[in-house]
Formats: C-alpha cells, sequence, structure tokens
C-alpha cells in the first residue's frame, strides 16, 4: 500500500532539509516515490501560489487566501497526489492541509465556522497517512529563513502571526497519533537522528 507522507513546519523550520534525508531513506528501502509542495504542485496549483506569495497594490483577502489554498490543495490531490498513490507510488509532500488550519486558523484567525466545512468538502477525509511536524521557535526559523534570501508577503507576518500558527500546529499534533514532532531547535545531526529514528520506526510498521 502506497503512502502520503508530509512535513509541516514554519518557514525556516527545515521541512526542505528533512526532505532531503527523508528521500534518501525512502530510496535505500527501493521505495518508488514522488514530492509534492504546497501550495502548488501543479501548473494551475503554482499560478494559486503565485497570488498568495506575491505583495500586490491589491490586498488579498485572508478569506480568499483561504479559498486559494484549498483550490490548489484539491488540484493537487486530484492530480498528482491520488493518481501517483494509485500507481503504487509513495507521495512525500512539503506542507499540506495542516498548514491551512495553523496559518489561516491560527496565524490569521479566521472562523473554525468557515474553515471546516470548507476543508471537509472539499478533501472529503483524504489525509497523510504520516505527518512530520518540524517544531521551531518562529523567531529562530524567521531568521534562517531571511539569511536565505529576501522574505515573501506570508514571511513578513508579525512574529504573533507566527507564534499563533505555532501553537495550532501543536495542538493539532497532540490530537492527533498520526503526527509526530520534531525539535527542530537543535543541530542538524540531531534533527536527523530525531527524523531517521521516528520515521524508522513507522516504516517498520507500516512497510
Ligand atoms: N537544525 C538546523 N540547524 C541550523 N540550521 C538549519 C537546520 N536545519 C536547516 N537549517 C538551515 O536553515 C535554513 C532553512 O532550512 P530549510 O530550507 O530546510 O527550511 P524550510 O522549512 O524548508 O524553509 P521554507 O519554509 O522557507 O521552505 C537552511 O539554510 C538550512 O540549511
Ligand atoms: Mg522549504
Amino acid at each position: 500500500m502506497s503512502k502520503f507522507i508530509v512535513v509541516e513546519g514554519l518557514e525556516g523550520a527545515g521541512k526542505t532539509t528533512a526532505q532531503e534525508l527523508i528521500k534518501a531513506i525512502l530510496t535505500k528501502q527501493n521505495i518508488e516515490f514522488v514530492s509534492t509542495r504546497e501550495p502548488g504542485g501543479t501548473p494551475l496549483a503554482e499560478k494559486m501560489r503565485d497570488i498568495v506569495k506575491s505583495e500586490t497594490d491589491e490586498i488579498l483577502t485572508p478569506e480568499a487566501e483561504l479559498l486559494l489554498m484549498y483550490a490548489s490543495r484539491i488540484q493537487l490531490i486530484e492530480n498528482v497526489i491520488k493518481p501517483a498513490l494509485d500507481s503504487g507510488k509513495w507521495v512525500l509532500g512539503d506542507r499540506h492541509d495542516m498548514s491551512s488550519l495553523a496559518y489561516q486558523g491560527g496565524g490569521r484567525q479566521l472562523d473554525q465556522n468557515l474553515i471546516m466545512p470548507i476543508r471537509n468538502a472539499v478533501l472529503k477525509g483524504f489525509e497523510p497517512d504520516l505527518t512530520i511536524l518540524m517544531d521551531l521557535d518562529p523567531k529562530i526559523g524567521l531568521a534562517r529563513a531571511a539569511a536565505r534570501g529576501s522574505l515573501d508577503r506570508i514571511e513578513r507576518e508579525q512574529i504573533e502571526f507566527f507564534e499563533r500558527t505555532r501553537a495550532v500546529y501543536l495542538s493539532l499534533a497532540d490530537q492527533n497519533p498520526k503526527v509526530v514532532v520534531i525539535d527542530a531547535s537543535k543541530d542538524i545531526d540531531n534533527v536527523q537522528t530525531q527524523i531517521t529514528d521516528k520515521l524508522t520506526a513507522w516504516l517498520t510498521i507500516n512497510l
């Protein structure tokens, strides 16, 4: 059975670095996989990503931002993720639905009565088999991200926005046994050991 594994976390938390390690672990196990990123990952979803990330004169409303996240997500699920899983490949995602719950719910503080009906109607219960949450103080993550280059529209939010986002991430992880939390504040070697241990244990049960 093919699996859908997602890496989540704030900007600069080490998602892409973690993905490289996970790719190596899956390859070693002879598991064929495709990688995705969200928002984006299909031609149309990437156009929506551009809208969400770029700074324009016209303000993007929080509600439109939410709808673009779900519009791009369902394009990716139907056109890339499900076909890959159906063909026997695994899928390794850089962000997925937990990001919307954390950023639009926590960061933007959109009403749960708006988010949850949209989420449930669009996703219809589709969810990752495993989510690896890279948990990090946003001050450290933003400093790491800033050191790498200029910040996009979302990355330029106030620190409180990311504190709220992190809090929702952690509370969702607490309620969901399919989420493992990595202490991403440690050095890269330590972080990689945490990921290797948790993923290897999960693979032992789920392969
Ligand atoms: N444990 C770590 N300690 C210190 N630096 C790290 C650690 N992990 C990753 N980095 C560095 O921090 C930067 C951000 O890492 P990475 O790109 O993996 O994060 P990301 O979560 O993918 O960020 P983004 O949200 O912007 O895509 C990179 O320069 C990376 O080399
Ligand atoms: Mg990244």
